[in-house]
């Protein structure tokens, strides 16, 4: 895709995804109905069903090519990245929607090829709009971000997935050690958000596609560092332990994370 057919794909994006969090503020004091799916942490709404498939049904529209991995199930099984993908979280964050009603946002990601093209993460509550891409630049609603945090391990904030550092997987308590404290906010958008901002150096937790593509084609774009942690390449269809981390702690994050257990 060439540069103005991407500007007008992020233009549909952010467009879309306003009208998403709209929706969803709108209904934010309803009664949801709460299903569980692989455990009585992992929930779902009707509002993430309705949101994921007025998502589709807009991408559908104007893109009836694309292939669609939305998390809901509403969308296609993709296989293979060939052409436009769009991968779809329609609330990433439900257990914090559903207990907090804040912290959490919707996602769209879009790569052709396999290839990383517009991202972009909205927080609902806060209405705060993060898009962009590699021919693009990146973007807080109007505002670009150009610079991520520039400290180094130990002076810097790693966002964690709270079940990764309560078992200690990846010696994420030496990690909590070695830096200067870890945080968990339940929702990898928000997450990818901090990192943007350059208030975090790093966040590791195990994601789905959808949970990493949005905020990979920005922190990639802006320099950062994706990767996987349990020894399998960096995908786009398969879910997996990732580490996205700044360019100047990817490194020494890698070390202590992946260093041998004493016996
Ligand atoms: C979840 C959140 C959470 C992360 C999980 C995700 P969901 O997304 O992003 O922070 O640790 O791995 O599944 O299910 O609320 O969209
Ligand atoms: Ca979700
Ligand atoms: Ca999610």
């Amino acid at each position: 895709m060439n540069k103005p057919e991407t500007a007008l794909l992020a233009l549909r994006m952010r467009a879309w995804i306003s009208t998403a969090g709209a929706h969803i503020r709108h209904h934010i004091h309803d009664p949801l109905q709460v299903k569980t799916k692989s455990s009585r942490v992992d929930l779902v709404t009707n509002l993430d069903k309705q949101t994921e498939k007025s998502l589709i049904s807009a991408i559908r529209s104007e893109y009836p090519q694309a292939q669609i991995m939305g998390e809901e199930g509403s969308g296609d099984h993709v296989t293979d990245l060939s052409g436009l993908v769009f991968f779809v979280d329609p609330i990433d964050g439900t257990m914090n929607f559903v207990k907090q009603k804040s912290n959490f946002a919707v996602m769209i990601g879009a790569y052709e090829n396999g290839h990383p093209l517009v991202g972009v993460i909205l927080n609902v509550m806060r209405q705060e709009l993060y898009w962009g891409g590699p021919q693009l630049g990146v973007f807080r609603n109007e505002t670009p971000i150009d610079h991520v945090s520039p400290l180094a391990l130990p002076d810097g904030l790693i966002g964690m997935n709270a079940g990764m550092f309560a078992y200690d997987r990846y010696h994420t308590h030496q990690l909590f050690k070695s830096c200067s404290g870890v945080r968990m906010i339940g929702s990898a958008g928000i997450e990818y958000i901090q990192l943007l901002e350059g208030r975090q150096i790093a966040y590791m937790s195990h994601l789905a596609p959808w949970d990493v593509a949005a905020g990979r084609v920005m922190a990639e774009t802006l320099g950062m560092q994706l990767s996987r942690l349990d020894g399998h390449p960096l995908d786009m269809v398969t879910s997996g332990d990732v580490l996205i981390a700044t360019a100047s702690t990817d490194a020494a994050i890698r070390t202590i994370a992946l260093a041998a257990t004493p016996s």
